[in-house]
């Protein structure tokens, strides 16, 4: 049964598990529990790998003493750290690729949902979360990082986190780096996929634009490169849903030129000072200027003197010495007010260090610190701008940001190298015509569900309030953004009309060609999500 109708037997199964969980009754037999999941997959893995030895390391029971210190280690937003989180029946945690293999051909064999995790990041926890009964294949093992400077290459298995991979590139080489995200706890596996971007965006691109080869497990259990997978699948893998695909096991990247010294300033302005006139000048500015400076905006609701208002905080990168950044906005840039004794020159992983919040000076092991265990409560949303907003429009979202007291929002300005890539290049479509992205986000501390629904209805409003102001038709959104507000499909059941809804904010057109890819390579959705790319419905 389990094997003629996969999808058929989950459903089944899944609807007893619910009314297991609603009724508090014991658990029937027929639901799937970690005990009647457990022993197959045990031995269906000691089938595949031919070593119990290898097998018995790798699989944690949820009766397992260290079952929920697995499963909390890489658990990245509080709100998924509740008792009432559906938890998975076992984790796999794979020492090596033939384990991922046998994982993929055993939970298809017995017909149950895997979630894959890699730094575990994902704002919405689908990796580790899901609405039917659901195994983790938890990738944190698989970390190796090999840096060759000759080639100016890095292989990264997608294990390994940001601050891993910047430590190694480091270690070898001053003049080195690679353009990916601020945070270093992210991980690789959702990160580079789906479009990562940090301070050198404007200068290099995105992740996905320095991808020379990727190491894939696919439905059927085979590992595939670049050129086994072929030039499609190739071009799914960067910007489209790294999870509908398969299982991605390593990336092989070029490296990125860094100049030895590097500049970093962070201004502050409070709208009695003229903040609104600088938020102006630098939609005029910040996504046309030289394409060595990432100067990111964000912007608080605050008390200053007593008085609500807001704080617009200028944080940026600038690939080059003071002096040279001080005169390039003394003329671009004026109402910054830029001087010489408000920047810092310093090396590049320095600079890594002072956009995730270190003090500079910080030793560069604190980026080897992988933080586990340990969360806020977090919400995110994304929109994409390509108008400038006028002076009156941002009074007025000042005014509304006062108002709901909490959610921010950043501004990161897109222009330079984001321009000169074709929207079909690769599956990430928001390229040329973007000014900048907006991040709305929300941080809070308080676990009541008070809390919960107070944040998630603030963040929701002032999404709901830019509307006049960001792109429409699709109002696009950012993969690594994930939000589940913006559309989700009804889990297992792959609909292609609600695939669209989701599919085209984050995908615009490139959506039609990544349902393509999909149905030829996953046809049954056996790896699917709350927002995977669906298959084409079998009528047409
Ligand atoms: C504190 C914080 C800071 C962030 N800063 C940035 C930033 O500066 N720039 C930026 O671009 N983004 C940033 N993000 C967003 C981040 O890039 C995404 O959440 C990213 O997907 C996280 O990757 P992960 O491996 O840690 O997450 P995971 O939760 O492990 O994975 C995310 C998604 O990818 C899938 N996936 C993971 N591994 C694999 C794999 N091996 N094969 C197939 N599918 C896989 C998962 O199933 C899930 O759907 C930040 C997020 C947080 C929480
Ligand atoms: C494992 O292999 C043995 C012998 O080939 C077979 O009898 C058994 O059914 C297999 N078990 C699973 C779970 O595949
Ligand atoms: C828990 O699972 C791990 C991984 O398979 C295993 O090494 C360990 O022995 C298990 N612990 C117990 C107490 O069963
Ligand atoms: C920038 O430098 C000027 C003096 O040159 C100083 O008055 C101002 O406070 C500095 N701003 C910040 C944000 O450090
Ligand atoms: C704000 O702008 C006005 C008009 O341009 C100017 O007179 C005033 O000095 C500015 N205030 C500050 C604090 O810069
Ligand atoms: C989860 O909650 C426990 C307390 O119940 C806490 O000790 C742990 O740090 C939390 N972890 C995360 C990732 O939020
Ligand atoms: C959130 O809580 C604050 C403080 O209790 C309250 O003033 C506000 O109205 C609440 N907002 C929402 C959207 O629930």
């Amino acid at each position: 049964m389990a094997k003629s109708h996969p999808l058929g037997f989950l459903s089944f199964l899944s609807i007893f598990l619910v009314l297991a969980l609603q009724c508090h009754v014991s658990v029937s037999l027929e639901s799937p529990t970690t005990e009647s999941v457990y022993l197959p997959f045990l031995q269906c893995l000691i089938n595949q790998t031919n070593s119990a030895d290898e097998v018995s390391n790798i699989v944690y029971a949820q009766t397992n003493a260290s079952y929920t210190s697995v499963l909390r280690a890489y658990i990245r937003n509080a709100r998924f750290n509740r008792t009432s989180t559906p938890k998975p029946l076992i984790i796999i945690t794979p020492l090596q690729e033939s384990h991922v293999q046998a994982t993929v051909v055993c939970a298809k064999s017995i017909g149950i949902q895997i979630k894959i995790r890699s730094g575990g990041h994902d704002y919405e926890g689908i990796s580790y979360i899901s609405d039917e009964p659901f195994i983790i294949l938890d990738m944190f093992n698989l970390r190796k990082i090999t840096v060759d400077i000759e080639d100016e290459t890095a292989f990264i298995q997608v294990g390994a986190t940001l601050g891993e991979v910047y430590y190694r590139i480091w270690e070898k080489s001053k003049v080195h780096g690679f353009p990916a995200g601020v945070c270093h706890t992210v991980g690789v596996g959702g990160h580079v996929g789906a479009g990562g971007y940090g301070s050198m965006l404007r200068k290099y691109g995105l992740t996905i634009d320095h991808i020379l080869d990727i190491q894939i497990v696919d439905v059927n259990g085979r590992l595939l490169n670049r050129e086994s997978m072929g030039e499609d699948l190739f071009w799914a893998l960067r910007g489209g849903d790294r999870g509908s695909f398969g299982v991605i096991i390593s990336y092989t990247v070029q490296l990125v030129p860094v100049p030895e010294k590097v500049t970093v300033f962070r201004v502050q302005r409070f709208l009695a000072d003229n903040a609104t006139d600088l938020v102006v000048q630098w939609q005029q500015v910040a996504p046309h200027i030289d394409d060595r400076l990432f100067m990111r905006l964000l912007m608080q609701p605050v008390t200053n003197k007593g008085q609500l208002t807001v704080r617009v905080s200028v944080v940026t990168l600038f690939l080059g010495g003071a002096d040279e950044l001080v005169s390039l906005l003394d003329k671009e840039f004026p109402l910054l007010r830029l001087t010489k004794e408000n920047c810092t020159e310093t090396s590049w992983i320095q600079s890594v260090l002072w956009w995730d919040n270190f003090p500079i000076g910080t030793s560069p092991e604190a980026l080897l610190d992988r933080e586990l265990d340990s969360a806020d409560f977090l919400r995110r949303k994304s929109d994409y701008v390509q108008n400038p907003i006028s002076r009156d429009g941002l009074e007025w979202i000042w005014k509304k940001l006062i108002e709901l007291g909490k959610p921010g929002l950043v501004f990161n300005p897109y222009g330079g190298r984001m321009n000169e890539i074709p929207a079909d290049a690769t599956a990430f479509p928001h390229r040329a015509g973007n000014l900048f992205k907006i991040q709305y986000s929300v941080t809070w501390d308080d676990p009541s569900a008070e809390a919960d629904k107070n944040y998630t209805t603030r963040i929701r409003r002032l999404h709901s309030y830019m509307t006049p102001f960001v792109s429409k038709n699709p109002r696009s959104a950012f993969l690594n953004y994930r939000d589940l507000d913006i559309g989700t499909n009804d889990f297992g059941k792959d609909s292609y009309e609600q695939g669209e809804v989701y599919g085209l904010k984050y995908f615009n057109d490139n959506f039609y060609r990544l349902v393509k890819i999909k149905t030829a390579v996953d046809p049954e959705n056996f790896f699917r999500n709350e927002q995977s790319i669906p298959t084409l419905p079998k009528s047409k």
